[in-house]
């Protein structure tokens, strides 16, 4: 097993501001980097921006600034709502950055010199919307917008020369594109022949991108530069210590829509350039309005920032990551966050807390009491307790993790079950020693569903083993010490209307 691990979300563009679709990817990057952290892993966690490219020209053009302001204007507004989220990446790219132009021509270069890019007039039909030629049987699907018939010369990759290739590499390594149903896909979309990508767009039509290190009447096509953005990071050419130590990236987190780009485009990119294939990309499925695509011209874009300001951080990130079943798509309503965070997080996980930690009060002189002697009852706690770890584990590294997050909140409901049938409240009056087992049991076990769900909720389960006077303990059973002072706190998930 390798003891690094590097992953990364799409870059995104700067022609918009962040939605939740945004947040969604980067907080599933940043729950798995979290939890890769606490296995020790050395961990790289990347996350950037895509300023190149017609549509971020075109969105500097409406507002009427020169593309670099724009790009340096909404940059923030990604980096602002990643520290509002808590996203803990290692590094932040944005493409316009030198560092990037370098590598990018490097690659174009080395590619040129192998023989695999070549010169050709090319007639056909351009989606200005996708930035790219389409065939007639895409013009036909009326998926595209402003369709033109453009004739050019351009620069062309020779993608058609990878195909077999790359089906050997898919089909000899069965976790290169997951989920299976994704890899697939792309199986299927290269039984076609594969045509040569087009890699290079006139100045005379768009200016705003990289030039071709061997003709400056061209930029780099955006997706050829996008994507080189996964090695610049960790130091292609620049520091090869740092690349060896951490390529192959781990996973390439995408949503199901730039699949092919990812699964088709890069890696014959990277076989070209003679650099070893990403180890997996994972293309998670889409969050729906209800029923509808989330649209700005349907006006049902949900704002990341309203939700944190209304609900607070890690509800929101809990909500998205025990909803959503990795690989199928998921439909966002009010209701279920409220229903998902009053029967999850405020009477589950807040109301076991509150209990424990009034009890402890009221009646331990709010310390920790002694452990005692386990009956079967809190052996069992124990070790499901201990099991949990091992389950949690499986399911994280299984890319399941709304299943990871329900077993740890079975747990929890099982512990609460636990507290009612002893009733530690009653037990107290005629035997003390019997409720304070019970109260350090289920205090506990709660500790450990705490540094479980630490990934998802970083900030609430540190309120809570701050609460418990059990900061930076493990998974091992004892980590609540008796005689430890809790700490006083708000209700931790306060009920919601
Ligand atoms: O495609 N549900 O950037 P982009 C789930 N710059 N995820 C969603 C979503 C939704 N409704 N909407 C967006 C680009 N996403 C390129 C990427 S990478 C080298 C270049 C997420 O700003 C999802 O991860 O259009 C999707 O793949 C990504 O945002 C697209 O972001
Ligand atoms: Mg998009």
């Amino acid at each position: 097993m390798s003891n690094t691990f590097y992953i990364t979300t799409p870059i995104y563009y700067v022609n918009d501001k962040p939605h939740i679709g945004h947040a969604y990817t980067t907080i599933l990057a940043d729950v798995l980097a979290r939890y890769h952290r606490n296995t020790e892993k050395k961990t790289f966690f990347l996350t950037g921006l895509d300023e190149h490219g017609q549509k971020v020209q075109q969105a500097a053009e409406e507002r009427g600034v020169e593309a670099q302001q724009h790009c340096d204007e909404m940059a923030p507004r990604f980096t602002e709502l990643w520290e509002q989220l808590h996203i803990s990446h290692d590094d932040f790219i944005r493409t316009t950055e030198e560092r990037h132009k370098k590598v990018v021509r490097d690659i174009l270069q080395q590619v040129m010199d192998k023989g695999d890019i070549y010169e050709a007039e090319y007639e056909g039909l351009y989606s200005v919307s996708e930035e790219r030629f389409i065939t007639e049987k895409e013009a036909e699907s009326g998926e595209f917008r402003d369709i033109k018939q453009l004739k050019e010369k351009n620069y062309f990759f020779k993608m058609s020369k990878y195909q077999q290739a790359l089906i050997d590499h898919i089909k000899s390594n069965p976790k290169f594109i997951q989920p299976d149903h994704r890899k697939n896909e792309i199986l299927g979309f290269l039984r076609q022949p594969l045509n040569d990508l087009c890699i290079s767009r006139p100045k005379s039509r768009l200016n705003w991108g990289i030039e071709l290190p061997f003709d400056s009447d061209y930029v780099t096509y955006v997706w050829f530069d996008a994507l080189i953005n996964y090695i610049t990071a960790p130091g292609f050419g620049r520091d090869e210590e740092s690349f060896n130590k951490w390529w192959p990236a781990s996973y390439h987190l995408i949503g199901k829509d730039i699949l092919t780009t990812h699964a088709v485009y890069w890696p014959t990119m990277l076989m070209s350039a003679g650099i070893e294939l990403p180890k997996t990309i994972f293309a998670h499925g889409w969050w729906l309005m209800g029923e509808s695509k989330m649209s700005k011209s349907l006006g049902n874009v949900i704002n990341p920032m309203d939700l944190i300001d209304d609900y607070g951080v890690d509800p929101v990130r809990y909500y998205l990551m025990r909803e959503m079943v990795l690989g199928q798509d998921s439909s966002f309503t009010m209701e279920s966050f409220i229903q998902r965070y009053n029967s999850d997080l405020a009477n589950d996980f807040g109301n076991l807390l509150s209990r424990v930690s009034t009890l402890m009060k009221k009646n331990f002189g709010g310390k920790i009491p002694e452990p005692g002697d386990f009956t079967e009852a809190e052996a069992v706690i124990k070790s499901n307790g201990e099991l949990l770890g091992e389950v949690v584990k499986e399911k994280i590294e299984a890319m399941r993790l709304n299943e990871a997050i329900e077993e740890i909140m079975q747990y929890i409901r099982s512990v609460n079950k636990y507290m009612e049938n002893n009733a530690p409240w009653k037990l107290v009056k005629d035997d003390k020693d019997a409720a304070g087992r019970v109260l350090y049991t289920a205090g506990e076990a709660l500790r450990i569903g705490a540094v479980l769900l630490s990934p998802v909720m970083p900030n609430r389960t540190a309120i809570l083993l701050d609460v418990l006077n059990a900061k930076g303990t493990n998974l091992n059973w004892g980590g609540l010490t008796p005689g430890n002072e809790l700490q006083n706190h708000e209700p931790l998930f306060p009920r919601m209307n």
